[in-house]
């Protein structure tokens, strides 16, 4: 067959979209992707993601290969994270897929134990986004548990708010905007005593946490923890598509099937979201499991500790910065340092957009509750690699904008119109416009000034634009 286009042109013209992609590999993107700084090993998982791509991890009757890997990458997660033969899972096709399904079976079972009514789902306010999507999808209630200006969330507070109705408390190991260890054995022993289940939310910590020396507790060794999600495509370095979700009884698993013979169709037996799925992330992830084994991922995670250390100390070290709380983990907040004056003091947005200047890509977070304004970290083992040059720029970075304020954003919400009811399609891309984001939805070089208009806009309007900037990046043109 003749092709209307060559596979050569094709390709190359891939290439050439993706070399204007933040680089995924090398150390310079400190957030969203998890570089192992091993070429082969990315070969592999690639190799291995090849060999899967036909499969549809649909039907693990059909495919036995889909099952045998899926059981061998569970039982290696489920022996890190201290569960027994009473802990069963599911691999899923990531953290968010993982999150909704924890809350998913909390609801039935909750529902199954008699209960009507709206169900409660009670998350420390540094819980990540996902559980929020849950609750929204799933009819559940959120109860978000305010924190403190650390991220550190008060064990009363949690327990304020246990009664009947809750289907399920969540807390982070650690969380993702502030690296908070959550207080996971305390939360467990009050709810437990509730009868009510507890999930861990591992996705970021639950491959390189069990690496890290000198940490309490907070996997399944803690009585009352009922599940636990830890993301495979974070620090299992795997490509992005697979996670696992591990729950504590076999009953309580079941619940987050969904089965029906109702159609004349094939009998639809999901334990995830998706019909038919690719297997190929599961393969990759699998191949990393065997050839790493535990003592490659201790190594990874050692080298990941050093620079996190470095890091930690770097900041420290840099007048009018601060790392925020107390960080558990290879994640940090960095935050503006109250303790100096405020023309010494260096604004972590303006901060991160100095520093992205100087070749490295840090991610700002919005200020939040009783949290400020932070820059985010994620540190990898190739972040070794680039160190040096890194904690260079994190200090002329610094240097560059110390003393200049955080970005005052009422000039541009004052010329907001008054807006009433939901807004339209047009108008948001017109206010997004004023805003200086083009209709392709270009980002503004210097990111400070949109973080700023985030942080002061109520947020379903905020949401609503965001919506729209997304929405119009992937119109045909
Ligand atoms: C703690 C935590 N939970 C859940 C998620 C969601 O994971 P994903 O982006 O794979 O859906 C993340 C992502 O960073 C995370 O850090």
């Amino acid at each position: 067959m003749t092709f209307a286009e060559q596979p050569d042109a094709i390709l190359a013209e891939l290439r050439g979209l993706r070399e204007h992609d933040a680089p995924t590999h090398g150390g310079r993107v400190l957030s969203y992707v998890y570089d192992p700084g091993l070429a082969e090993l990315d070969e592999l998982a690639a190799d291995a993601a090849r060999l899967m791509q036909p499969v549809n991890g649909l039907d693990p009757t059909t495919f036995g290969s889909v099952a045998a890997l899926e059981r061998d990458v569970l039982g290696f997660v489920r022996e890190l994270l201290h569960g027994d033969a009473d802990v069963v899972g599911t691999v899923t096709t990531g953290g968010t897929e993982s999150c909704l399904l924890a809350v998913k079976t909390a609801r039935d079972a909750w529902v199954a134990a008699g209960r009507t009514g709206q169900p409660r789902l009670v998350i420390p306010a540094t819980a990540h986004a996902a559980f929020q999507k849950a609750a929204h999808y799933f009819g559940l209630a959120v109860d978000l548990v305010p924190v403190s200006d650390t991220g550190a969330v008060e064990v009363a507070a949690i327990e304020e708010r246990l009664g009947a109705d809750v289907a399920l408390v969540v807390v982070s190991a650690p969380s993702y905007p502030t690296a908070t260890l959550d207080p996971v054995e305390a939360v467990a022993a009050l709810a437990s005593a509730h009868g009510i289940p507890v999930h861990v939310d591992a996705c970021i910590g639950g491959l390189v946490l069990p690496f890290w020396p000198g940490l309490p507790a907070w996997d399944f060794a803690v009585p009352g923890v009922t599940s636990v999600s830890a993301d495979l495509h974070k620090y299992g370095y795997a490509p992005k598509g697979v996670s696992v979700l591990l729950q504590r009884g076999r009953d309580r698993q079941r619940m987050q099937y969904f089965a029906t013979t109702r159609w004349p169709g094939y009998p639809v037996v999901n334990p995830t979201i998706l019909g038919s799925k690719s297997a190929g992330p599961l393969a990759a992830a699998w191949a990393i499991t065997r050839a790493l084994g535990v003592s490659g991922f201790q190594r990874l995670a050692d080298s990941t500790r050093r620079s996190t250390s470095a890091i930690v100390a770097a900041v420290a070290g840099i007048e009018g910065l601060r790392v925020l709380g107390a960080p558990v983990g290879p994640l940090l907040a960095v935050a503006a340092d109250p303790a100096v004056a405020p023309e010494r003091q260096v604004d972590p947005h303006h901060w991160a957009d100095a520093v992205r200047g100087l070749g490295f890509v840090l991610q700002l977070q919005p200020a939040s509750g009783a949290i400020p304004s932070t820059t985010h970290l994620t540190i990898t083992p190739v972040t070794e690699s680039v160190l040096p040059e890194l904690l260079a720029a994190l200090e002329q970075g610094a240097d560059a904008v110390r003393g200049a304020p955080h970005v005052d954003p009422t000039p541009v919400l004052g010329q907001l119109p008054p807006l009433a009811g939901p807004l339209d399609s047009d108008t948001a891309a017109g206010i997004l416009a004023s805003f200086g984001i083009g209709a392709g939805g270009a980002l503004p070089e210097s990111l400070a000034p949109l973080l700023a208009i985030i942080e002061a806009t109520p947020p379903p309007l905020a949401e609503r634009l965001l919506v729209e900037l997304l929405a119009r990046l992937v119109e045909p043109r």
